[in-house]
């Protein structure tokens, strides 16, 4: 049985069709897998104002826990000798946890991140500083989106670069000269384009977009995505304890949950994940279950954590 941090990574300590069964066959649980119809004139969650109400709560990086494990699930996030430079899309990137361990991997590696929370990029910012990892001046940069209604800014894609803005009153990176952080860019053609990147990481975001916005999303990952690159993926999966502990009034959506502060929570199947994400023209590398029995320090009470792990190739052409 994993445990601690160990608990985190890949690991398979049952069988996902064994949980299946179990909570299937359980008639407490049954509300959880019946269809879900929306009371007439319900008002969409409105998830970006909780999670920013979220992070003003938590503004002291205490929730901040690095995701160490993120390199064993993804090697490919630390090129090898001699690769060039890599361009990372972190795209909800919270307080940093899972772009630190990228930008430790590698000096080559630079990271774009957004989020909808200007305060938690602040965070963000101050952690990696923080982190004795050297400058990072030229290797982080976070700006601020809400991806479920925008798309990626122009400067991230080549073909768009010579429409990039040229104001930024968010004071975060908003233009396509990595140097620039304050805004005011001088347009030099496609020299001073990203021209799309070579990883996106989608981890523990998209489960917290209302399910209906999620191919958005995907589509636009996809088109920020240069041909042949990978979509890195890990997420909350379909009968994890969590999904479970949520209480009837709680369900939004067929497996889609409001917690108590206001932010959602989905929980996805493969089957679903796949359909998402091959609607979209990826291709799938790796799509599993990742089960892992783990014991609460406190209560020793056994958890049963279910997670999804994938990886979705943009084809060559
Ligand atoms: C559970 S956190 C995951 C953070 C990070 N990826 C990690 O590995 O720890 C989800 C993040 O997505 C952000 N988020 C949720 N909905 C968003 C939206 N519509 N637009 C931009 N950011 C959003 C939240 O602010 C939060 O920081």
């Amino acid at each position: 049985m994993a445990e601690g941090r160990e608990a985190e990574y890949h690991s398979n300590d049952f069988r996902w069709e064994e949980l299946r069964e179990e909570v299937e066959s359980d008639p407490s649980l049954r509300y959880h897998l019946s269809p879900f119809s929306a009371p007439p004139n319900s008002a969409p969650p409105p998830s970006p104002d909780a999670w920013r109400s979220f992070h003003r709560r938590h503004s002291t990086g205490k929730f901040f826990k690095e995701r160490r494990y993120l390199l064993k699930e993804f090697p490919e996030l630390a090129p090898s000798d001699g690769d060039s430079v890599a361009n990372v899309l972190e795209v909800g990137c919270g307080n940093g946890s899972t772009v630190l361990p990228i930008l430790r991997a590698k000096q080559s590696v630079v990271v774009y991140a957004c989020d909808c929370s200007a305060e938690v990029l602040e965070t963000a910012k101050e952690m990696i500083a923080t982190a004795n990892i050297g400058p990072i001046k030229h290797r982080f940069h976070p700006f601020l989106l809400e991806f479920s209604v925008n798309p990626f800014p122009n400067w991230l894609f080549c073909a768009n670069c010579q429409k990039m803005p040229l104001a930024n009153p968010t004071g975060f990176f908003s233009g396509a000269n990595p140097d620039n952080m304050s805004g005011s860019t001088s347009l030099k053609g496609s020299q001073c384009c990203i021209g799309g990147v070579d990883f996106i990481t989608l981890i523990f975001t998209l489960s917290a977009v209302p399910f209906r916005k999620m191919p958005f999303v995907i589509k636009e990952c996809f088109s920020v995505l240069r041909p042949g690159c990978l979509l890195l993926f890990r997420d909350y999966g379909l009968y994890d304890m969590t999904m479970l502990r949520f209480p009837v009034e709680q369900r939004v959506g067929f497996r889609e949950y409001l917690r108590s502060d206001g932010t959602l929570s989905y929980f996805f199947s493969l089957d679903i994940l796949r359909d998402l994400f091959l609607c979209a023209g990826f291709v799938e590398l790796e799509l599993d279950y990742c089960c892992v029995r783990s014991v609460n320090r406190r209560s020793g009470k056994k958890m049963q954590r279910v997670w999804v792990h994938g990886k979705f190739q943009k084809p060559m052409t």
